[in-house]
């Protein structure tokens, strides 16, 4: 229970519960992102400058995109990985094939439904003790539940629903549409479904840490009639080490997941390793100001939060920008609702 709370602490504390004066005068002075795709909107394309955009144009699929399927590598040496036992990776080709790295011989195998790409994968007397913001969404209960009333709590943090969601990321990877593309920290898998049903993209991986998450994303696409499997993976891995080999994405999302990451820092850091040149990294998550800014000690309280639940909290938009420069990102942009935030960086050409 403790750590439902602190993974949700954002949601926890919501405007929604200030009175409704105080909620305008805390409002986030950025333009709510609803407006974004119907007509001219501002987006922060840094944490201090505003620019205007263009309305929604049609979604164009470009071809200058890498579609290649070989881009799974051994999340210990980093070197593309031998396909054994299928001819072609799917969610239905998981389970009863195995991977192996071209340098250590390592051998991964399928599950059931997914893949193992985890370092750890294949120890039977070694795994990892994962911080408690981690180790929340491992339980069956939690992965249950999440697409069923836990997710849908997030639109009190500003969130306005996976579907505006998706519609909202569609705009910041225009240039990679037609590629390939990772959801990391993909949950039960709400937007690697989305994503793999709209045909914008060669394949889509959808990874996580939680094994249950996983199988909760392998169970809504069972009960799909029509689903496009043959152009989604599921992976299990750890985002601080990812089993990808270098260069060899186009996009990389992460909805709602950046403050459930251990070490956000070594997290950004693979994505950019993975990230081709021109490569788009898009994500959500919230950021405590407006309000929370009112609160006295706030960042020591955070950071002591965060040692205890492993749970990260944003202070600015600028911290997340200088994570992703930090990690070779440029180009940031936001766009903001309440303490929702949608941001993105891409890898320099
Ligand atoms: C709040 S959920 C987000 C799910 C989904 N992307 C969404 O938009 O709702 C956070 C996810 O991060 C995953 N996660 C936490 N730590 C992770 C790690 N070290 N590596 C990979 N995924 C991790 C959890 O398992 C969980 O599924």
């Amino acid at each position: 229970m403790a750590s439902a709370i602190l993974s949700n602490l954002s949601s926890a504390f919501l405007p929604s519960q200030l009175s409704k004066s105080s909620r305008a005068l805390f409002t986030p002075h950025c333009t709510p992102t609803f407006k974004r795709t119907s007509f001219a909107a501002k987006i922060r394309a840094s944490s201090t400058a505003f620019v205007e955009t263009r309305p929604t144009d049609p979604v164009v699929v470009e071809k200058d995109v890498s579609s290649s399927k070989n881009i799974l590598a051994c999340p210990v040496c980093y070197e593309p990985v031998t396909l054994i036992g299928a001819n072609v990776l799917s969610v239905d080709s998981a389970r009863g094939s195995s991977l192996q790295c071209s340098t250590c011989k390592k051998t991964y195998s399928g599950k059931e439904t997914h893949l193992e790409l985890t370092v750890a994968s294949g120890s039977k007397a070694y795994d990892d003790a994962m911080p408690m913001a981690t180790e929340f969404f491992r339980t069956p209960f939690i992965s249950f539940l999440y697409e069923r009333g836990w997710r849908q709590n997030f639109v009190w943090g500003g969130f306005p629903g996976p579907e505006k969601e998706f519609e909202m990321m569609k705009d910041y990877l225009k240039p990679v549409l037609g590629g390939n593309i990772l959801d990391a920290s993909c949950g039960s898998g709400l937007f690697s479904r989305l994503f793999a049903k709209s045909g914008l993209f060669s394949l889509v991986t959808a990874l996580d840490y939680s094994e249950n998450m996983l199988k909760q994303c392998y169970e809504f696409i069972k009960q799909e009639e029509n689903f496009p499997k043959e152009n989604l993976i599921l992976v299990r891995a750890d985002i601080a080490r990812l089993p990808f080999v270098s260069g060899s994405l186009d996009a990389v999302h992460a909805g709602a997941a950046i403050h459930c990451w251990p070490s956000p820092s070594a997290a950004v850091a693979e994505v950019s390793r993975v990230l081709r040149p021109g490569g788009v990294f898009v994500a959500t998550t919230y950021i405590l100001d407006g309000p929370f800014s009112f609160i006295p000690f706030l960042k020591p309280i955070s950071q002591r939060f965060t040692q205890a639940s492993g749970n990260n909290f944003f202070l600015s938009e600028r911290e997340l920008e200088a994570v992703c420069r930090a990690c070779g990102l440029v180009n940031f942009t936001c766009t903001r609702n309440r303490q929702f935030i949608m941001f993105s960086a891409t890898k320099p050409s």
